[in-house]
């Protein structure tokens, strides 16, 4: 049960408590934020709503907990952050169990989230240590007109304050994946979770705290974006910000300083599908890449494009697999549960509508209660219709029909969007001519888009995103390169 045992800590009466210091309080505000259960539609959890002030006494106790941290060595922040993610994976369950209220995901995937951010933290301990744990040596006669004067010594060192902003979709994941790479790189934490996920990370933050990390070293803060959105964002003390989430993306990195940036903001992610693919592996990964997590996910399939030859087959295996997804509730570890919000539901299904107006072929009938949209597959869409553009984050798929190659790149390239794509092709030539012009981040071949396994990188291009992820990437966009020049005597003095 969630802020039960190990956790009760973190709760007072009703509404769990913010983390700063080392410690679990109650804000000066004395009012909290409801968490809805998407599934029941009531409010499953409340959290703090922090306060500015509190944001800057946050900001300044994790700006002087980093000095010391950047000094502690190497092997014991690999240590802690081993420590912490075995005491994780130890307690997946009760974690688990807040991200099937707050976030109705799948009760197995919910499990999976938190082991697969276990071995995350682990996996980047050993990385750091190994990234970090070297540095460059360079000589001054290697540029015309030197002589061997200069020795030059690079290394990595942290940036400072980061600022991490995880996304409903995988709060404790994408929450880790910003914490860990930070920390080993000897950087202090200042946490905003969603409001639906903050509970799972609330915990998942515990669990770093059981670890025993420096008091100020990490830091968690709730509440309502309108209050302390902008104003965490745009604090003078934050050095990084990673953020994962929608167009908000793109405002912080307007309205943020001169710090850099990590930001994934979502995908229109296409499936380019040719004459000659494997008919069965195609279907089997458009259906897992589409309905995945009712396709909250930013690699979701988000459009296939389908050679016309192949389209009629293609259609049918992928409607007789859509078939035998299972609906309902996460607790059931349905295939297909209830999407985030209501205002989520509304919007996938004005995007229903509009392709219903315009002619779209409905493979399935229109079916919805409350959150809970059944999986439904689109087939004729043309570009006219805004499915055919938008990113739905919900279980809804257009298939557009192509006559060319070409067709379907252009269509991919055309969108504001470059996080992800996929050819199927048995051709491997012809897959990576795709892939060399399908304008995203990375290209699968033969497999839905996907993040993982967590240490591949992971980038969008255009307005989904700026810098790379991926454990190593991390680790160096939150680092920067100091060198030490060691400037020797002239030779002419020295040979006499
Ligand atoms: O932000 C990335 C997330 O939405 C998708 O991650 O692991 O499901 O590919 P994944």
């Amino acid at each position: 049960m969630a802020g039960r045992g190990i956790f009760a800590e973190i709760m007072d009466g009703d509404v769990f408590k913010y983390y700063v210091h080392g410690q679990w309080i109650k804000s000066s505000s004395g009012k909290a934020c409801p968490i809805m259960n998407p599934t029941t539609r009531k409010t499953q959890f409340k959290v703090q709503a922090c306060t500015q002030k509190e944001v800057n006494k946050v900001m300044d106790i994790a700006k002087t907990a980093q000095k010391s941290w950047a000094k502690t060595p190497l092997w014991k922040r690999a240590e802690l952050l081993h420590k912490a993610a075995a005491i994780l994976k130890q307690h997946s369950a009760p974690i688990a169990e807040c991200l099937v209220k707050e976030i109705a995901k799948p009760a197995k995937d919910s499990v999976t989230e938190v082991i697969r951010s276990g071995d995350l933290v682990s996996y980047c301990a050993e990385e750091g240590v190994r990234i970090l744990g070297e540095g460059k040596f360079l000589v001054s006669d290697s540029f015309p007109g030197n002589e061997r004067t200069k020795y030059c010594l690079t290394s990595k060192i942290p940036l400072g304050v980061v600022l991490a902003i995880p996304p409903f979709n995988y709060p404790v994941n994408l929450a880790v994946s910003k914490i860990a790479p930070a920390l080993i790189a000897g950087n202090s934490i200042v946490l905003k979770p969603p409001t639906q996920g903050a509970v799972a990370v609330l915990h998942m933050v515990h669990c770093f705290h059981l670890a025993g990390f420096p008091e100020g070293l990490i830091n968690c803060v709730t509440g309502k974006g309108s209050e302390i959105g902008d104003f965490l964002t745009m604090h003078p003390g934050v050095n990084c910000i990673s953020f994962t989430g929608g167009d908000t993306g793109i405002a912080i990195s307007k309205k943020a300083g001169m710090i850099p940036l990590q930001m994934e903001l979502g995908g229109k992610d296409a499936c380019i599908v040719l004459e000659d693919a494997d008919l069965d592996l195609a279907a089997a990964n458009i259906v897992k890449g589409g309905f995945s997590y009712s396709g909250q996910r930013c690699t979701a399939v988000k459009v296939a494009l389908v050679m016309e030859s192949i389209a009629n087959t293609l259609v049918k295996k992928i409607n007789d697999r859509v078939a035998k997804l299972t609906v309902g509730p996460p607790e059931n570890d349905s295939d297909i549960t209830p999407v985030i919000s209501e205002s989520s539901a509304n919007y996938i299904e004005g995007l229903v509508m509009d392709a219903k107006e315009k002619g779209a072929t409905f493979c399935q009938e229109y079916r919805r209660e409350g959150n809970l949209i059944w999986p439904l597959l689109l087939d004729n869409v043309r570009p006219d219709m805004r499915i055919a553009w938008e990113e739905p984050f919900g279980p809804v798929l257009p298939v557009i029909r192509i006559n060319s190659v070409e067709e379907g790149i252009n269509h991919c390239n055309a969108s504001n969007f470059g996080l992800q794509g996929c050819v199927f092709t048995r051709d491997i030539n012809k897959a990576m001519l795709v892939s060399d012009a399908m304008e995203t981040g990375t290209v699968q071949i033969n497999s839905a888009p996907a993040r993982g396994p967590d240490h591949f990188p992971f980038q969008g291009l255009k307005d989904s995103g700026i810098g790379s992820q991926g454990i190593t990437n991390s680790i160096n966009l939150m680092t920067k390169v100091k060198t030490t020049v060691i400037n020797l005597p002239m030779p002419s003095y020295t040979m006499g």
